[in-house]
């Protein structure tokens, strides 16, 4: 089975060479594995502890990465089985819902529904493009999950199937600095965020 060594970034990397090794390293763990939340869950798991590893760019003290993880959209969730909750409870309707994380626990519901879609993670889903936020507290509408974090970006999950593209939900990194991430980050999570959704069967 293959594996990924996340304890080891070498020292040294350029952002461009980080996000590059870290995407080798998730190829090599997704491979032969096509359940969403299974590789969402190491995603989230790599992505994260390489980025406390990697130093002086992110690590773990003042600049760290807080969360790391998913948002999928609720019709991808399986639907009760064995309970008697009905498929059309309000719980089950149209909207992002929590998925594969590492960090402190976060909001668990995210409306992207017309007129009531709001926050990061519900601007990138509609817009279908990154959003990088600099500053939380300058983003009319972000949604809170942990006081201490400064800066997010959240790229949208487009699967790609038969020539069409759908998005079926967002990869969302908060972190502790003001504008804890920059392009140079942008480019490596939308490649990674590309690399993670297509490994999958939605
Ligand atoms: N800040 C996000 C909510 C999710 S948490 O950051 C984990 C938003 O505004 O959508």
């Amino acid at each position: 089975m293959p594996h990924a060594d996340t304890a080891y970034i070498p020292q040294g990397l350029s952002k461009a060479e980080f996000w590059q090794y870290v995407y080798d390293q998730l190829a090599s763990l997704l491979e032969g594995q096509r359940h969403w939340v299974t590789n969402l869950a190491n995603a989230s798991s790599l992505i994260y502890n390489a980025l406390l590893a990697f130093t002086p760019h992110f690590g773990d003290g003042d600049r760290a990465v807080n969360w790391c993880g998913f948002y999928i959209d609720s019709p991808f969730f399986p639907t009760p089985r064995l309970s008697t909750s009905s498929a059309d409870d309000p719980i089950y309707s149209h909207r992002l819902l929590l998925a594969p994380f590492c960090g402190k626990p976060a909001c668990q519901l995210i409306n992207v529904a017309p007129g009531k879609a709001r926050g990061v993670c519900a601007d990138a889903y509609v817009q279908r493009k990154t959003v990088l936020v600099r500053d939380v507290e300058r983003y009319p509408g972000h949604i809170a999950c942990d006081g201490e974090t400064k800066s997010e970006i959240v790229c949208p999950l487009i699967a790609t199937s038969g020539g069409q593209e759908t998005v079926v939900g967002v990869l969302d990194l908060d972190c502790l600095a003001l504008a804890g991430f920059d392009e140079e980050d942008q480019i490596g999570l939308e490649r990674i965020a590309n690399l993670v959704v297509n490994s999958c069967d939605w």
